[in-house]
């Protein structure tokens, strides 16, 4: 390996990112002297900035907006959660080929079995709101559990659509029939952009929701999103954001400096502190 390793967060923009956070902790955790570097790349740069990856010394690195998808075809492979998904957000170096993969499956399906222990132990329906890139990745994990599906999306057209990706397992319904699959759902997770810092909060009536149903949302900023604050008021239990996207960036740092690091306390209050609660 080189002697000093470096790293990237590629997008545009990419100054909100909060991964070079978490990267710089684990560095630092283990004496690392490597580097994490937030990068703009306007798309026309994309394929530019990977030919000159590994002359620059870098071993790999995130892919965020607007790149999750056009990165796949730049790349010299692609693993199995990036091809079901259509979009990539790491990439790395495996026997000098570049490799694209999602991890935001695995952070997801990690930060639930963290906070929620037992929670796909009885399985079911789980309600999916919202039908973008991030619900791909929510539904992948979810099938992968032995889930089916109920996607809700505000645009009916486009949770049809998602849903008749699938062959079995996976039904959409308008956003007004939202009670329908939510009675007997175990769980329902949030993956559109609202409740989100700046946007409005979700309008869903969670008197629908059985009393024991997890709601899970994966906006992390605010910590608290109106969602789970009224889901918790309501009795349930809630699984915020924050923890998928420190769980995500686990086996990136792994594989371009070569040791496994782990989501502590300590790492979720430095990347909470910078984050705002409400
Ligand atoms: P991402 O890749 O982050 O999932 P996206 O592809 O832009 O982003 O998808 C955003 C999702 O949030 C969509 O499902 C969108 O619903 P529409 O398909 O109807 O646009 C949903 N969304 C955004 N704002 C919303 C709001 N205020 N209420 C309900 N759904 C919203």
């Amino acid at each position: 390996m080189n002697a000093c390793p470096r790293a990237f967060i590629v997008g545009h923009p990419v100054a909100q990112s909060r991964s070079p956070l978490i990267h710089g902790q684990w560095l630092r955790e283990f004496g690392l002297a490597g580097s994490y570097e937030k990068i703009a790349v306007r798309p026309e740069d994309l394929a530019g900035f990977v030919r000159g990856m590994r002359e620059a010394g870098f071993v790999g690195g995130n892919v965020t907006v607007p790149h999750k998808a056009e990165i796949m075809a730049l790349a010299d492979g692609v693993d199995d959660a990036a091809r079901a998904i259509g979009a990539a957000n790491t990439l790395w170096f495996e026997d000098g080929r570049l490799m694209a993969g999602n991890t935001d499956v695995t952070g997801f399906l990690a930060n639930l079995d963290e906070e929620a222990p037992g929670w796909d132990r009885r399985g079911g329906n789980a309600v999916v709101l919202g039908a973008g890139g991030a619900a791909r990745a929510v539904i992948h994990g979810l099938l992968q559990r032995g889930f089916a599906v109920d996607i809700a999306n505000r645009t009916r057209g486009r949770g049809e659509a998602l849903a008749a990706e699938y062959p079995s397992g996976v039904r959409a319904w308008s956003w007004d029939d939202l009670a329908q699959p939510s009675g007997a759902a175990a769980l329902l997770v949030n993956t559109t952009s609202a409740g989100m810092e700046g946007q409005p909060p979700l309008g869903v009536d969670l008197r629908v929701l059985h009393r024991d149903a997890l709601v899970a949302d994966i906006v992390y900023s605010p910590l608290e999103t109106p969602l789970l604050r009224d889901a918790g008021a309501r009795g349930h239990r809630t699984v915020g954001g924050l923890g998928m996207l420190l769980h995500q960036a686990v086996p990136g740092f792994e594989r371009w400096f070569g040791v496994r690091p782990s989501v502590t306390p300590q790492l979720r209050s430095l990347v909470e502190a910078d984050v705002p609660r409400r």
